[in-house]
């Protein structure tokens, strides 16, 4: 890889949860910033579960108006806080460039990244109902000859081969691209968001090796995260191999515009490397009746 491609790489990151005083404290400052869309009602912290960012290792949580009312029933922000006001403004421009070459992502509010002193920079988009990310499919739920299998996850699988193509083939890598960071909104369309590590083929003026590089990278990570939910757990490595090139590289070689062997490559090594992971995993698991969750 070239010296721009080790600048690109990404820094590891850490959990960073915020105390219920802090989420407070970031709720009554947005209650003033947020003035043109709260018609000056004062914001709060929505207590509820059920609004889905359980899968967030930034803490996201929502805040909403404290007196609800029919004009405001919609009115939920998504709150992202970020230590360093970078790596809000990469997430925020990366979504608003994967917007303009159209994709669905979440949608940021007013200026998008606001300061919090002493907390950092918080990242607000519009909650969006109904999201929900493919971390929580039955990955390890049915195997290949099981008559739901299809639909619940062949069919899936196939789409996100297909987005994924659309997006590589749109210049944009991701950066983290679990399947908990791919969502699908009510429409059952995909949806881009977490993109804090986004890197664009043309923005970062990348070469083809190093874009190809890239894309190899996201894909493994992509099947990794497949591996770690179970996917296909009790199938043979044969079942495994055929049914991820069935429906996840050959989904993507039909929508890619990427014409470089290489890229075949490296589809085959990310599925060795996900075969002696799902091993590990195995003998790691082994005797336990238990799976990976
Ligand atoms: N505006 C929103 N509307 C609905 N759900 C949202 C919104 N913003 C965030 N979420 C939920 O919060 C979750 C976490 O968001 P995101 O992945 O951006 O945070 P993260 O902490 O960086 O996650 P990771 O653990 O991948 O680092 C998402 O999976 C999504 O379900
Ligand atoms: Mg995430």
């Amino acid at each position: 890889m070239s010296e721009k491609t080790k600048i690109l790489e990404k820094p590891s990151r850490e959990r960073d949860a915020l105390t219920v005083e802090e989420k407070e404290i970031v709720a009554r400052t947005l209650s003033h910033r947020l003035n043109a869309y709260t018609k000056g009602q004062t914001l709060v912290v929505n207590q509820a579960q059920s609004l889905g960012a359980s899968d967030s290792a930034h803490d996201v949580f929502f805040i909403q108006p404290e007196l609800r009312d029919r004009a405001n029933k919609r009115l939920i922000f998504g709150c992202k806080r970020f230590r360093r006001l970078e790596s809000a403004e990469h997430e925020l421009g990366s979504m608003r460039i994967a917007q303009e070459r159209g994709f669905t992502t979440l949608q940021p509010v007013g200026n998008g990244v606001f300061p919090i002193e002493p907390l950092g920079h918080v990242l607000v988009t519009k909650h969006m109902p109904r999201l929900v990310t493919m971390n929580h499919l039955g990955w390890s739920d049915f195997f290949v000859g099981k008559e739901e299998y299809r639909r619940r996850i062949a069919t899936p699988l196939q789409q996100i081969g297909a987005f994924t193509a659309q997006m590589h083939s749109a210049g944009i890598i991701h950066g983290d691209f679990q399947l908990k960071n791919i969502g699908q909104g009510q429409s059952g369309d995909p949806v881009l968001f977490d993109m804090e590590d986004a890197i664009f083929r043309d923005e970062d003026s990348l070469d083809e090796i190093d874009f190809i590089s890239y894309v190899g990278e996201e894909i493994s990570v992509l099947v990794s995260s497949l591996v770690d939910r179970g996917f296909l757990w009790h199938s043979t490595d044969h079942v495994f191999r055929e049914e991820l090139t069935g429906n996840l590289m050959d989904p993507y070689l039909a929508n890619t515009s990427i014409t470089d062997p290489i890229l075949l490559d490296f589809m085959q090594r990310s599925i060795d490397n996900a075969l002696l992971d799902r091993q590990h995993l195995h003998t790691a698991f082994a005797g336990t009746n238990g799976l990976p969750s």
